[in-house]
């Protein structure tokens, strides 16, 4: 067993694609555990998209990694040696212990693995941990698929997409992939048991209008970039789409016009579209409350009116520049 401890450090920031130039090794000696430490060997590194954006010093929901200090990422490993009542030698742990061989964790920070005949403790950082939790949230609590409807997923073979595909199929939906070339999109209809599955290195476009003839219900969004403006226009009435992230982007530096729907997922926000005759009964309660308030001063409106029918041609054209100044109105 190594005294050594190998460390991955950030060494600069990386301003596109990230390379071996932003990172340094370091050797230290294997840590001590103190008193309510456990020395955790390290067995497996979980490496995330996520791990772009703490490279980087924009604002984001969550701190970069210091230039110098230890890569973040959640681990999984053994127990070597124990200080902490919680814990024996030979149990295995998941937390976030970085890019490195060896670390000395409280045991408040670590969470103990179940033994399960058959699977691999790394699928504690995939499938049963961190991106299949998000698979799980993102499709049961924000997309809820009904039976028959269409569902697309991005980055479908991957951590995140292939979990929120098969759950999808299992709540009933019609479920589409899409994915980077005919091998990936062959195992994403094999052995993932998607219904179809369509290559964005390909035509797209029409990928989708053969994979899906009756437009799209739920998109769960990974990738963002050509991809989400393929899908986007295909999405049916009342489609919904979960914003989970957008991999395509987070080495565009500066980002790419337009507003930033990366955003959404930083902020946690909500788009939802909406139209008012969707909403019959919302006309009779504003129409009395609204009246109240107007009657109780309490409620002020401009108008901004143009004389003469003739004019409204040139009036509405206005409207689309900005010209009026209030509730545009013709007075016949
Ligand atoms: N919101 C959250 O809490 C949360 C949690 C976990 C993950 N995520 C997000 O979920 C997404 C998937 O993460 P993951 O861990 O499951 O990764 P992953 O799918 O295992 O790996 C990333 C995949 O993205 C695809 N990709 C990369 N660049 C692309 C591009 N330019 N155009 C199209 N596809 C591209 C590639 O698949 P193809 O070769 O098939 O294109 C790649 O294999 C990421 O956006 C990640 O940030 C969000």
């Amino acid at each position: 067993m190594s005294s050594t401890n190998l460390r991955i450090l950030l060494k600069a920031r990386p301003q596109g694609r990230p390379g071996p130039e932003h990172f340094q090794r370091a050797e230290e000696p294997r840590p001590a555990p103190q008193q309510g430490e456990v020395l955790v060997r390290h067995r497996f590194l979980s490496l995330d998209p996520y791990m772009r954006g703490r490279m980087s010093d924009a604002p984001s929901y969550a701190a970069p990694v210091a230039l110098g200090a230890v890569m973040e990422g959640e681990c999984v490993g053994e127990v070597v040696e124990s200080r902490h009542p919680g814990f024996t030698a030979g149990d295995w742990v998941r937390g976030a212990r970085g890019w490195q061989q060896w670390s000395a964790a409280h045991g408040s920070t670590l969470v103990k693995l179940p033994r399960q005949v058959g699977v691999s403790p790394s699928a504690y950082l995939g499938v049963l941990g961190m991106p299949g939790t998000t698979a799980w949230i993102g499709t049961t609590e924000i997309l809820q698929p009904r039976p028959g409807e269409c569902f697309v997923v991005s980055a479908a073979s991957g951590a995140v997409g292939g979990v929120a595909g098969q759950i999808a199929k299992h709540m009933g939906a019609r479920v589409v992939g899409i994915a980077g070339g005919a091998e990936k999109c062959r195992f994403v209809t094999g052995e993932r048991g998607f219904d179809a599955c369509v290559d964005h290195r390909g035509d797209l476009a029409t990928a989708l209008d053969e994979a899906c003839p009756s437009g799209i219900d739920c998109y769960f969004e990974n990738v963002g970039g050509a991809v989400q403006a393929a899908v986007f226009p295909r999405l049916r009435e009342f489609g919904r789409i979960a914003f989970c992230g957008m991999v395509a982007e987070y080495n565009q530096i500066p980002a790419p016009p337009g507003p930033n729907l990366m955003a959404l997922v930083r902020k946690r926000l909500r788009l939802q579209g909406f139209l008012v005759n969707d909403h019959p009964r919302a006309w009779k309660q504003w129409g009395e409350t609204g009246a109240t308030l107007l009657r109780d001063g309490r409620l002020r409106f401009r108008e901004d009116v143009v004389q003469g029918l003739e004019n409204a041609p040139e009036a509405f054209a206005g409207l689309l520049e900005g010209r009026n100044f209030g509730k545009l109105v013709v007075a016949l």
